[in-house]
């Protein structure tokens, strides 16, 4: 198979982070701190990754800004000429920490919403204080003239926020807002319930992006990530499985996409033990689904079969217990119908949810 280089690279810094969102996507077992990466393994992974072909790094978490080396690890990923991206909660973030991020040459922010006001986001972060902290991180980015994406995370409880959450990315000077339906793995799985948007919120999402698209053109870019268990056919999941990112855990784990370890069975590599361009062309792991040899029926003879790749393994592992599977929020899957019904069960059930643990 002709496997091309990867794109992007997620950097995992931490999973140390002042946030306690429900949905975070972390792994349910949190890497603590003496674990993680150093400095210069960092900057060495880097210049493998640039080397390898990625263009895009994401600096990520948890919440990276809890690494006190943040600004020593932006100019090593530009040194290696690396686009960098940072996702962030905002909290941690002073004026002059951003102007120090801007000096080592940090291209882009991307700032995550919990909810459009103090209320919402503060009891969803578990936070308090948290929204209004935000609000002067977003001035203070909007000052410096970082290119800015907002990250508002939707679920039932702030589905209803999403018109304002657009109004706020324009506000706020955005270039794109990304409208992410929360995602069911890591603490998300173990709160779908509280989390599940109901069908009709689902449609209603729809509209207001289908609207505010049109509205906003050449303003603002919406990228909408559906509630998926609501949809006919799946979400292709890291662009296809092994074909364009790499996800590196605070340890040094270099995953195929953020929930990989919940597949029982792939062996992962080190980037301690391994070079990066060896683990992506030859690692077990991201070639456990890579292409399309590895799918069955019915997405061996699909002809969506090079749109979705067959959808998401960590979701088929979650929902039916078998990775090779085909995604059960596709239509064609016979878990389909039970799903969509399970569904709609998760969305009639608690608010109460399981607030995120702390990283030690
Ligand atoms: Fe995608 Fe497989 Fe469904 Fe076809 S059958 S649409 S390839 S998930
Ligand atoms: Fe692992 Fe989708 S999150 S393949």
């Amino acid at each position: 198979m002709n496997v091309n280089p990867p794109i992007a690279m997620l950097a995992e810094l931490t999973h140390r982070c002042p946030l306690s969102c429900p949905y975070c996507s972390n792994p349910v077992e949190l890497t603590r701190r003496e674990a993680e990466l150093d400095t210069a393994q960092w900057a060495d992974l880097f210049r493998q990754a640039a080397d390898l072909g990625v263009l895009q790094l994401h600096l990520s978490g948890g919440e990276p800004v809890t690494r006190r080396d943040l600004v020593d690890l932006v100019i090593a990923a530009r040194e290696a000429g690396l686009y960098t991206n940072l996702i962030t909660s905002g909290i941690g973030l002073t004026e002059k920490r951003l102007r120090e991020l801007d000096a080592a040459g940090l291209d882009h922010i991307q700032l995550s919403l919990q909810g459009t006001d103090a209320d919402m986001a503060d009891r969803i972060g578990g936070y308090r204080g948290g929204f209004a902290r935000k609000m002067d991180v977003a001035r203070w980015i909007g000052e410096i003239g970082f290119p800015l994406t907002l990250n508002a995370v939707l679920h039932r409880q702030n589905l209803h926020q999403l018109p304002r959450a657009i109004e706020m990315a324009v506000g706020m000077g955005a270039r794109r807002i990304e409208v992410a339906t929360v995602q069911f793995h890591g603490w998300a799985l173990m709160n779908r319930d509280a989390l599940m948007p109901t069908r009709e919120q689902a449609r209603e999402a729809d509209a207001i992006v289908a609207e505010a698209r049109a509205r906003l053109k050449g303003v603002l870019v919406i990228d909408y990530v559906r509630a998926d268990y609501h949809n006919d056919y799946p979400k292709r999941c890291m662009g296809g499985w092994g074909s364009t990112g790499i996800n590196v855990a605070p340890d040094g784990l270099v995953l195929p996409c953020h929930a990989a370890q919940t597949i029982p069975g792939l062996v992962f590599d080190r980037v301690q033990d391994r070079p990066l361009r060896e683990i992506w062309y030859e690692g077990s792991a991201f070639n456990a689904y890579r292409g399309t040899a590895w799918m069955p029926e019915p997405c061996a003879s699909c002809e969506r079969k090079t749109i979705d790749f067959g959808g998401c393994r960590c979701q088929a592992m979650a929902l039916v217990g078998n990775a090779s599977a085909t995604d059960p929020t596709c239509i064609k899957s016979p878990h389909h119908a039970a799903l969509q019904a399970r569904a709609d069960a998760f969305a009639a059930g608690t608010t109460e949810f399981t607030a995120r643990a702390a990283a030690g």
